[in-house]
């Protein structure tokens, strides 16, 4: 009688090759019937150094950690506040800030120079017509781009953020160090600056959930951290109130780049984008407590030009703020509940931040 074996012993290294054809198999579809239409960059595209991933790496970028049997789900560590559907739409603009001392005229010129070099690096190409005053509606739709896709934008959405993560982080470090070694209350500051640099490592982890950067990007994002950090980390010893403002041009820029963004989408420029069937990542979904039928790419845009627009509030503040005795307004509360004032959400946002005497 003929038998067939039930039991059979694979070495390791076949278990593993076996493992992964099949893995293989699956991600092409084989196996499983993604609903979800993901962002194909590499398929139609020209390979270039950028975004050099194929569809079958791209979506094993960032797989779900493996937590063993008995952990559910690790929940963010800073639930994010939700923001109204309205106010992400009426309450979110570019908007900037005018200087107002040497300082303040230091932190713009630093950005627009790093902006000049981040559009290089990028590939970023648009007709500029420099924003001419804040809350100018004008301003943002005279300021076209062109040249751009959605690889493009991908492309700048990761570089950015992964620059982005710094400055909060830093500032968080070395306030906290500062308590530590001089024995002295920080005033609620570390909590929000923390919270920044997660905020803006969420929106990275967003973006690498439909691109992952080749190696070239992988290398100008490594030295791009190593000048970052170590620039900031000195100059916020020297002045922590102009690397406040110098975040809060930055968050300017960022707040632009994703209403330029969310403009093309609009107009029907990025197809990939406006296809009912392009899915935004679960992670997104998740963190931002995105409601069904909100879930497009324009939406999830919304959101992060929104903690864009937050950022470039708050370090605005903080910039107006005596570093070493003025608590944080925006953990505060305030005696008198009538009046608007500084807090979590974008309900009383103020796009340039609010001044001294407003919050204390
Ligand atoms: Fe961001
Ligand atoms: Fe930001």
């Amino acid at each position: 009688m003929l038998r067939i074996p039930t039991n059979i012993t694979l070495s390791k290294q076949t278990a593993t090759q076996l493992s992964k054809a099949v893995a293989s198999f699956s991600q092409h579809g084989v196996l499983t019937n993604a609903p979800c239409l993901q962002l194909n960059i590499q398929a139609q595209l020209p390979h270039r150094q950028f975004s050099s991933t194929s569809r079958t790496r791209l979506r094993e970028f960032f797989p779900e950690p493996e937590h063993g049997h008995q952990i559910q789900k690790t929940d963010a560590a800073w639930p994010h506040p939700s923001y109204g559907a309205e106010d992400l739409k009426s309450k979110i603009f570019f908007a900037h800030r005018q200087p107002k001392d040497f300082s303040d005229r230091v932190a713009l010129f630093l950005v627009r120079f790093l902006r000049w070099g981040t559009d290089l690096a990028t590939g970023y190409k648009h007709d500029v017509e420099s924003p001419k005053k804040a809350g100018d509606e004008n301003a943002v739709a005279a300021t076209k781009p062109y040249q751009m896709s959605e690889r493009k934008w991908l492309v700048r959405f990761v570089f950015l953020e992964s620059v982005a993560g710094v400055p909060g982080m830093v500032a968080g470090m070395l306030r906290h160090l500062h308590s530590l070694r001089r024995l002295k209350r920080d005033n609620g500051w570390i909590e929000t600056l923390l919270e920044e640099a997660y905020n803006e490592r969420m929106h990275l982890l967003t973006f690498l959930k439909m691109a992952e950067p080749g190696w070239f990007m992988k290398f100008m994002i490594l030295g791009a951290q190593g000048v970052f950090f170590n620039s900031l980390f000195l100059s916020y010893l020297i002045s922590p109130r102009t690397c406040h403002r110098f975040v809060g041009y930055l968050e300017e820029e960022a707040v632009l780049t994703y209403t330029l963004a969310i403009q093309d989408i609009e107009a029907g420029k990025l197809p990939k984008w406006q296809d009912p069937k392009f899915c935004i990542p679960d992670l997104a979904v998740k963190y931002w407590e995105i409601p069904e039928g909100h879930r497009t790419m324009r939406d999830l845009l919304l959101y992060i030009r929104a903690d864009e627009a937050k950022h470039r509030e708050v370090n605005h503040t903080l910039g107006n703020l005596k570093q070493s005795e003025d608590p944080n307004p925006f953990v505060s509360s305030y005696k008198d509940k009538s009046l608007p004032h500084p807090g979590k959400g974008i309900e009383n946002i103020k796009p340039t931040g609010w001044e001294r005497d407003e919050v204390l």
